[in-house]
């Protein structure tokens, strides 16, 4: 099914010549949706346009559904919604605006109660909910942004990134909150954050962009899928380029992947290669430390496609 569609969306502020967001069309389903991009890329501006919270220069897009353009607050009934900034009124204690926030979204009050206790408690705020919100951690101010996107039970979240501010642990806590909205509470999930890793590993699908244009849009599985390349890689004085003189003595073609060997087992079947590997490692006294499949990762996908 699909949750957000938008097609050639564009956004220039005020007149710009440079389009924060340049003919984005993306197609969002269910599961988890990492959208990663450096700062500036665009992220927030999809975002505040799929809210309906910003209009966009051209182009449309539908969430739920519901047009962006003319049914804003429809979207926002059905959506819940973690904002970048720091948007926790200090001088409250989670508690209270966390019921507030449900009783916003519609919510009787006896409801809107037992839901915020509920999802305080799921985010990990249990004690701390009765403590006024000024004093939080950064970690705990991320926990109540995320408690109140989620008190008036939404059918879709959009999550902006998360996990800014957090040190690991804190981190993967968070992380691991949100894939649990999108698998086990079966919430589709539309999250940003700069870090391609974090995304990689919580995500169905992703999307890329680049200072407003669309890089990719794949399953995340596509990503990550095993590249039919090896690794070598041997230990030993001029290592590299010694092994690497030798394979091609034996016509097999490679590239220096760091301090690894980068072979393109297209010339032999990878059983031979792993024998001539290990072969040439011992003629040339080298130590083998390992022989690998190759599988790619974001960080490669920015490496190849990004102009440095
Ligand atoms: N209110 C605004 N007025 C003018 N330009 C803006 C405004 N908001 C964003 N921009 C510009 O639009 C572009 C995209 O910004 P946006 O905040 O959407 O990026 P982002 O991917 O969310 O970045 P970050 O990772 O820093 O949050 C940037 O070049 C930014 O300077
Ligand atoms: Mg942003």
């Amino acid at each position: 099914m699909t949750v957000i569609q938008t097609r050639v969306l564009t956004k220039r502020y005020g007149g710009s010549k440079v389009a924060a967001l340049d003919s984005l069309s993306i197609d969002v389903g269910e599961g988890v949706t990492g959208v990663v991009g450096a700062n500036g890329a665009g992220k927030s501006t999809l975002i505040k346009i799929l809210l309906g919270l910003l209009s966009p220069t051209s182009g449309d897009a539908t969430v739920l559904g519901h047009d962006i353009r003319t049914e804003g607050e429809a979207i926002r009934t059905a959506v819940g919604y973690m904002p970048e900034h720091d948007c926790l009124p200090p001088d409250m204690r989670a508690i209270d605006f966390v019921v507030h926030m449900g009783r916003v979204s519609g919510l009787p009050p006896a409801a809107a109660r037992e839901r915020a206790a509920d999802v305080l408690r799921h985010v990990g705020l249990a004690e701390e909910r009765y403590r006024l919100m000024g004093g939080y951690s950064t970690g705990m101010k991320q926990r109540a942004k995320l408690a109140q996107a989620l008190v008036h039970d939404p059918r879709l979240v959009m999550l902006d990134e998360p996990t800014n501010g957090l040190d690991p642990a804190a981190r993967e806590d968070m992380l691991a909150l949100v894939r649990r909205i999108g698998h086990d509470f079966g919430i589709p999930v539309l999250v940003t954050s700069h870090l391609l890793g974090e995304l990689e590993r919580i995500s169905d699908h992703v999307v890329v962009l680049d200072a407003g244009h669309l890089l990719r849009s794949e399953a995340t599985t596509a990503f990550t899928a095993d590249t039919g390349h090896v690794l070598v890689e041997v230990l030993g004085e001029d290592a590299q380029s010694r092994m690497g003189q030798a394979l091609a003595a034996r016509g097999v073609a490679w590239q220096p992947r760091g301090q690894l060997l980068e072979i393109d087992p297209a010339d032999a079947p990878p059983d031979a290669l792993r024998d001539i590997v290990r072969d040439l490692a011992a003629e040339l006294g080298l130590g083998l430390v390992r022989i690998q499949p190759q599988t790619g990762r974001l960080e490669d996908v920015f490496r190849e496609e990004v102009p440095a």
